[in-house]
């Protein structure tokens, strides 16, 4: 089954506070984005790999290309506001013949192909599925002044990853239903659930960590000396 990945690539980094964006700084020689990018290039569940990125980084893409040899990229797509936005471009531009679309965040380079093979499968059967780690704190939920209003049963809360996995109409219809409706999100599965779509959670591993402030750099150094794909 032709299987699509979209890759949102177009952030700031505005919490991680570096020159560029999070996903072309180097952990372990390479940037971070060329990481994440052959993590796909290597699954044999994906046919194609859509980047969303700054326009003004489109020349360092075609450089990335040729010279990790990413036969599955495919020419770059322009991010957009925010992340929906991103993914809203990229959706546009994947190929006719894809029935499921995974969405991986750029800067989780820890995916193992196991996570993203079994994102996939659960998609395929459920039409929805997100990676999750089980949550490691006691939560509380708070009043926004931060007095704790009442604590939440930790067995039943997760901490949501990359890959989400979708059909792809049920992926289009919920980018459609946002836009209709004004809905804005920072996962995909919130846009999925809007349309009465309860996705799949598969339990993924906590070195998938999305890279978003310094001492998650710091972390990154050390995950790469024992990441095992
Ligand atoms: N992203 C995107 N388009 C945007 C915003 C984010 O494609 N307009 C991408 C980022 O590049 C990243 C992923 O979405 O791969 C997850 O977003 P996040 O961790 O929030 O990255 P940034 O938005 O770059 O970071 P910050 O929120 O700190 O500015
Ligand atoms: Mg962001």
């Amino acid at each position: 089954m032709f299987t699509s990945v979209i890759i949102p690539a177009a952030g700031f980094g505005e919490r991680m506070g570096a020159t560029i964006g999070k996903q072309f700084l180097m952990v372990n020689d390479k940037p971070i984005l060329v990481h994440t990018l052959e993590r796909f290039e290597r699954s044999t569940d994906i046919q194609e790999i859509v980047l969303a990125t700054q326009r003004s980084s489109f020349p360092i893409i075609e450089e990335i290309r040729q010279k990790y040899s990413l036969s599955k990229l495919q020419s770059p797509v322009e991010g957009g506001q925010r992340r929906q936005d991103s993914i809203a471009n990229a959706l546009k531009q994947i190929d006719a013949r894809a029935e499921i679309i995974v969405v991986h965040d750029a800067v989780r380079p820890f995916v193992h192909l196991k996570e993203i093979s079994q994102s996939i499968e659960t998609a395929r059967f459920f039409g929805a599925s997100i990676v999750a780690v089980r949550a490691k704190d006691t939560m509380k939920l708070a009043s926004t002044d931060g007095r704790v209003e009442r604590t939440l049963n930790r067995s039943s809360l997760w901490s949501v990853q990359t890959p989400q996995t979708f059909q792809r109409k049920i992926l289009v219809d919920a980018y459609e239903f946002a836009e209709k409706h004004n809905i804005v999100a920072t996962d995909d599965s919130f846009l999925v659930e809007q349309i009465g779509i309860s996705p799949i959670i598969v339990e993924g591993s906590y070195e998938n960590i999305k890279i978003t402030t310094p001492d998650d750099l710091l972390l990154a150094e050390l995950l790469f000396n024992r990441f095992i794909p």
